[in-house]
């Protein structure tokens, strides 16, 4: 049998096959972290003939994302887009409506508004989480409902798996009684004031694509207390069919559903979730220790990670104090083999986007120009950590001289 085996990255990245084995050297920043557990998962779940497109694992991985999560309802979809549109429909957005949300993200937050005809308005980060700013939200809602525009839902967005402040974002949303969609693609296992992300907001959204905290190899999930909005995107996600055996159609659907064996797989995964977010933290206390000699570079997302599940580690480098820049260290780590990518280009500034409102306090865009998300799978090796680490040492190192 050929087995991709990911659990030895970078110099020792192997796939093993009964030709031999091919060797590749190339650090990657998070890939799947896959073993012989979801083999035996997913071999289960093909043997049980549950093949697609639902099935037995896909109720349990709901149960027990449900579980972990604190939430009374889940529901598993093809992905976290997916999740994100049929939330966003399940609240109630419409054609012509404005939906406010972080500018600091990945395209998909956005890209998923527009899919119900509303529009985004983008909302500036902290600085220090980059994760979006209540108080600038709080003046983005208010000076829209001055304008006679109400916001019809708002998407905060929980940055490389730190939550947002949902104390602050619920409270103002419920005075205002505007729905949230929390945006928590990459943070399932973290936390906000140990209440786990999942569980904020009238729903909340994970994906489960390749390079997540935990992978169904393309999937997500939305959760929810609310057991009407949950079983409206369950109905949406089934091409609307009504209970007819001849499929009765009222309304327009989706084919969002998970399938049973990307299911199993999320239950193999999700078993192994504390280890995987251990891994990772370890790896970011590596590249901390290795930093906190430098002047000017720091970790991203401040000392305290406690409440984070660690997805990417990403350092800041600030150029005047350190004399080094992001794009110079980006440089170096590709001439060593090494992935690392910017933070998301906020929305504000892709071209798709850029002439939206936007409510702005300059941080996304200097966190954009300055900081770089590291390798930070938890199947990297030490040794490939030691790569890495080596390269950050040598760089900054140089501007010491
Ligand atoms: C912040 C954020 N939102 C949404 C998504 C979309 O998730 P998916 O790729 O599962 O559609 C992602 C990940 O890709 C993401 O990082």
């Amino acid at each position: 049998m050929s087995f991709v085996k990911t659990d030895v990255q970078g110099a020792h990245n192997k796939i093993a096959g009964e030709g031999g084995s091919v060797e590749t050297t190339r650090i990657l920043m998070s890939t799947p972290d896959i073993g012989e557990l979801e083999e035996e998962y997913v071999l289960s779940a093909m043997r049980s003939g549950w093949v697609a497109p639902l099935g037995p694992d896909v109720d349990r991985f709901e149960e027990e994302v449900a579980v972990r999560v604190g939430a009374h309802h889940a529901v598993a979809l093809s992905s976290g887009t997916a999740g994100l549109h049929l939330g966003l429909l399940g609240v109630g957005v419409k054609p012509g409506d404005l939906v406010v949300t972080a500018s600091m993200t990945f395209a998909a937050t956005a890209n998923a508004i527009t899919y119900t005809g509303a529009t985004p308005v983008f909302v500036d980060c902290d600085l220090s989480t980059g994760n979006i700013d209540p108080n600038v939200l709080s003046e983005a809602v208010i000076d829209l409902m001055r304008l006679g525009k109400r916001p019809a839902a708002i998407v905060p967005v929980d940055l490389l798996g730190k939550t947002v402040d949902y104390t602050m974002v619920c409270r103002l949303a419920k005075e205002l009684r505007i729905p949230v969609i929390a945006d928590a693609a990459e943070s399932l296992g973290a936390t906000h004031k140990n209440i786990a992300a999942g569980s904020w907001g009238d729903a909340s959204v994970f994906s489960f694509n390749g390079n997540k905290i935990m992978t169904t190899s393309g999937g997500g999930m939305i959760t929810t207390d609310d057991g009407a909005l949950a079983a409206k995107v369950r109905y949406l996600a089934t091409q609307a069919r009504q209970p007819a055996s001849h499929y009765e159609h009222t309304e327009i659907g989706y084919n969002y559903r998970l399938s049973n064996l990307l299911a199993a797989l999320g239950r193999a995964q999700l078993t192994r979730l504390d280890e995987m977010i251990a891994a990772r933290r370890a790896h970011r206390n590596t590249y901390r220790e290795t930093v906190s000699q430098f002047e000017g570079v720091e970790i991203f997302g401040g000392e305290d990670d406690s409440q984070d599940n660690c997805w990417l580690t990403a350092i800041i480098i600030d150029p005047k104090a350190s004399h080094r820049t992001a794009t110079e260290l980006q440089d170096a780590l590709n001439r060593a083999d090494i992935e690392s990518r910017p933070l998301w280009k906020p929305m504000h500034l892709q071209p798709v986007f850029k002439n939206h409102r936007s409510y702005l306090n300059g941080s996304s865009q200097y966190l954009f120009e300055n900081g770089l998300t590291l390798p930070s799978g938890s199947n990297l090796s030490s040794r490939s950590i030691g790569r890495v680490v080596d390269v950050l040492d040598a760089f900054f190192a140089e501007s010491l001289k």
